[in-house]
């Protein structure tokens, strides 16, 4: 594996405690939201026809689980040796073979093949759910060619995001960001306008006043470890995202949005089941509103 990075170190500690409950978190009958997502990666592997998977960033093995039904080859690492060994326990338990499963970062491309393999393994598909947020913007392109470079000419890789855009509907801390930092760079402005820039900065207080930015509430740890928004974790742009991916090398790119929200998350308390019902009747991966009313996104493409 590469030197350990200073960011690394945070998202390992954010995960350590948390690999015995991801899975009922998120997966579980209990989750806040079902996992939507699963059964549109489930249907573009079996749609691509493949066999052999490797799941970058597979934590306690909770996709992996779930697709062992289907008789595919599966295959995972992740960064934090607590999903790790969780992920062992789990896919042993369903009959996978103990090297399957291996510590690694999608940072490194050796991380891409089990260890003690020679050449680059030549998978099928190669699946990356809930990684990305934790790397920063100058890797990105550097996890996206590994991914590539993981799969055989013609192999599909999915890639899963924090949809950036999501901001524009939510109203809170995130919109107010997005509106500084994405749309209007208030920084760059600041830099050029030199003195007249003074003469907006009124306008910055009464703008942030359109937004609850009490909300989201910070996600902290549970006993001092940094908790998830507490580490580096980022949403992306779709359409920019898309055109990285394209660059890169792939063709036949889909995008998939997914985790709808009937309304702005802070009114889901009014009417919690009504929202979580609205919300899921909803789901359409190709329905444009998700672009800005669903909180993620699958990329889809196969390697030119
Ligand atoms: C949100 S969880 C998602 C786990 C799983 N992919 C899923 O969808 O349920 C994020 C996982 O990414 C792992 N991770 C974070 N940064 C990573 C990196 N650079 N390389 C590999 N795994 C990483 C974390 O350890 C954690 O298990």
């Amino acid at each position: 594996m590469a030197s350990e990075r200073d960011f690394e170190k945070a998202v390992k500690a954010c995960y350590s405690t948390w690999s015995r409950t991801y899975y009922q978190d998120y997966y579980g009958d209990k989750a806040a939201y079902p996992p939507v997502h699963l059964h549109l990666i489930r249907g573009l592997l079996l749609k691509a026809g493949a066999k052999k998977v490797l799941d970058a960033g597979c934590g306690p093995a909770s996709l992996l689980r779930d697709l062992a039904a289907d008789n595919f080859d599966l295959y995972g690492f992740d960064l934090t040796p607590e999903m790790v060994a969780e992920a062992r326990r789990v896919m042993e338990g369903l009959g996978s073979p103990k090297d399957h499963i291996w510590e690694g970062s999608v940072l490194s491309p050796q991380s891409f093949r089990p260890p003690g393999a020679g050449k680059a393994a030549a998978f099928d598909a190669a699946l990356c759910v809930g990684v990305l947020p934790h790397i920063p913007a100058a890797a990105d392109r550097e996890v996206i060619l590994n991914l590539r470079q993981a799969v055989r000419p013609g192999g599909l890789v999915v890639l899963e995001a924090r949809n950036q855009l999501f901001a524009l509907f939510t109203l809170n801390r995130y919109s107010y960001e997005f509106f500084m930092e994405e749309l209007m760079r208030v920084e760059d402005w600041r830099q050029k306008l030199g003195p007249d820039a003074a003469r907006l900065e009124g306008v910055w207080p009464r703008l942030k006043e359109r937004f609850r930015l009490d909300l989201p509430p910070v996600r902290q740890g549970k006993s001092g470890e940094p908790g998830y928004d507490e580490v580096i974790s980022r949403t992306h742009n779709p359409l920019v995202l898309k055109e990285q991916f394209q660059e890169a090398g792939f063709a036949e790119v889909e995008l998939l949005f997914y985790h709808y929200h009937c309304l702005p998350p802070m009114f889901e308390g009014e009417a919690p089941e009504l929202f979580r019902r609205e919300s899921l009747a909803q789901e359409n991966p190709t329905d444009w509103r998700g672009y800005f009313m669903a909180s993620a996104f699958l990329l889809a493409g196969r390697r030119r």
